[in-house]
């Protein structure tokens, strides 16, 4: 089969190398990819969010399936071009993907079909929002309604904050992802990501996983996409793991009792394990990033095989096999980042950290210099994941790792999974 897989980080590199390992695979195209990808699959330069440039290359190439990483294609209707020209594709339409395009569709969705969320209101009006805030008080949560790559989220400890969280938000601090704010209950608990492969209604769960989001050791510092997860989660009970796959497979039936078309990708579950059980935080419409990088490299079944049978709707066919193992993955970040922060540093030592048993180091921000040299091309530079028999073994195997790659700058959390070491 020929394969297409949109997108360029650490998310696209873990998916192109797992479909890669299948029997199935013969030719792999990555757009645009990056430098990790380049080493196995065929780097493209499409722009991938162009529905009418991804399908005259999928069809110019022979395309089987393509496979949707990031949210930005999704939303842009991408799927629906590919589909609609009965191309196999994984990744949900533009309807579908609302679910993570727009915290109010998506809030609504949750609400309309009893999945546990926060309360919370949504609105277009400056004078309702503050007048929200004064009646629920602080802590309180102030998002942007669209996409904001993760950064439209502001947990305010005070009104004040909240208050001018909102402000910014409708000053346009995000655009026109600003003009609806939602706000909403603050919610305590560790947070457990779970995805399923979701398709004709049903819901496959993978293994859950836990990202760490703030810069800082201890959950410091900013937000950023994700410092380093890990997988399993021993921290959640059964009831509570029950619970999140009852949710899971209650929106998997109601995508297919609400949406025009089938739903036919990864549904992700951000979930809040609250002291009165797990509740929704967000859906996105994609794999997480880095979840992705530790839930994959313990799946034993064949991904080409799950990913059609999801992109043509044959739920029957799909079978979830995972390796009895932990998984982690470390992410080494750019000095600066998540603010600003310099590209084109020299990279060295990954040969050697992949050489390590069970280690695979997968490229999020990475590219090749004009003298074909590796360079940070990005925020997340690298992924460095490890697979062990505890999650100790895994744990020291990724440090071992990291400790062997080298660029100026480098910047990592030592702390990956200290909630496992702390239980
Ligand atoms: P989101 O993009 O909606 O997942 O929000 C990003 C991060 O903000 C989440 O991972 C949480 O850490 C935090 N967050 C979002 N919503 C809430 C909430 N209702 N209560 C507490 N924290 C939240
Ligand atoms: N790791 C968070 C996300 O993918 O949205």
């Amino acid at each position: 089969m020929n394969i297409l897989v949109l997108g360029s980080g650490g998310r696209e590199h873990a998916i192109a190398w797992t479909l890669a390992k299948s029997p199935k695979c013969d030719k792999l195209f990555v757009a645009p990819g990056n430098g990790g990808t380049a080493g196995f699959a065929q780097n493209v330069a499409l722009v991938a969010t162009d529905p009418n440039a991804v399908l005259a290359f999928a069809q110019e190439h022979a395309i089987d399936l393509v496979v949707i990483g990031p949210e930005a294609p999704l939303v842009a209707g991408v799927a629906d071009a590919l589909r609609a020209a009965g191309i196999p594709t994984f990744g949900p339409d533009a309807e579908g993907a609302q679910l993570e395009g727009s915290k109010t569709f998506c809030k609504e969705f949750m609400i309309r079909n009893g999945l546990p969320t926060a309360d919370y209101l949504s609105t277009t009006d400056a004078d309702e929002a503050h007048a929200y805030i004064n009646k629920m008080g602080a802590p309180i949560v102030v998002k942007a309604d669209g996409l904001a790559a993760g950064k439209g989220v502001v947990v305010a400890a005070t009104a004040d904050e909240a208050h001018e969280a909102v402000d910014s938000c409708f000053d346009g601090a995000f655009g026109e992802a600003g003009n609806t704010v939602v706000i909403e209950e603050c919610l305590t608990g560790p947070e457990c990501s779970m995805l399923a492969f979701v398709t004709a209604g049903h819901a496959y769960c993978m293994a859950p996983s836990q990202d760490h989001k703030r810069v800082g050791e201890g959950d410091t510092g900013p937000n950023t996409g994700g410092m380093g997860a890990y997988s399993p989660v021993p921290i959640v009970t059964d009831d509570e793991l029950a619970r999140m796959q009852q949710v899971m497979a209650d929106a998997a039936a109601a995508t297919a009792r609400e949406f025009a078309h089938d739903y036919r990708g990864v549904l992700y579950g951000g979930f809040m394990l609250t002291p009165n059980g797990p509740k929704l935080l967000e859906y996105n419409a994609r794999f997480g990033d880095p979840e992705t990088q530790v839930v994959l490299p313990r799946l034993e079944s064949d991904l080409v095989d799950v990913m059609l049978a999801v992109a043509e709707g044959r739920a029957q066919d799909i079978a979830l096999d995972w390796a009895d193992k932990w998984a982690i993955t470390v992410v080494l970040a750019s000095e600066g980042y998540p603010r600003a922060y310099e590209k084109g540093k020299m990279i060295t030592g990954i040969e050697e950290a992949d050489a390590l048993p069970d280690v695979k180091v997968f490229h999020a921000g990475t590219a090749l210099n004009e003298a074909g040299d590796l360079v940070t091309a990005g925020g997340r530079v690298l992924n460095v994941t490890a697979l062990g028999a505890t999650f100790e073994e895994a744990r020291n195997r990724a440090y071992e790792a990291c400790d062997k790659i080298h660029f100026e700058g480098k910047q990592l959390r030592r702390d990956i999974g200290h909630r496992v070491l702390n239980a």
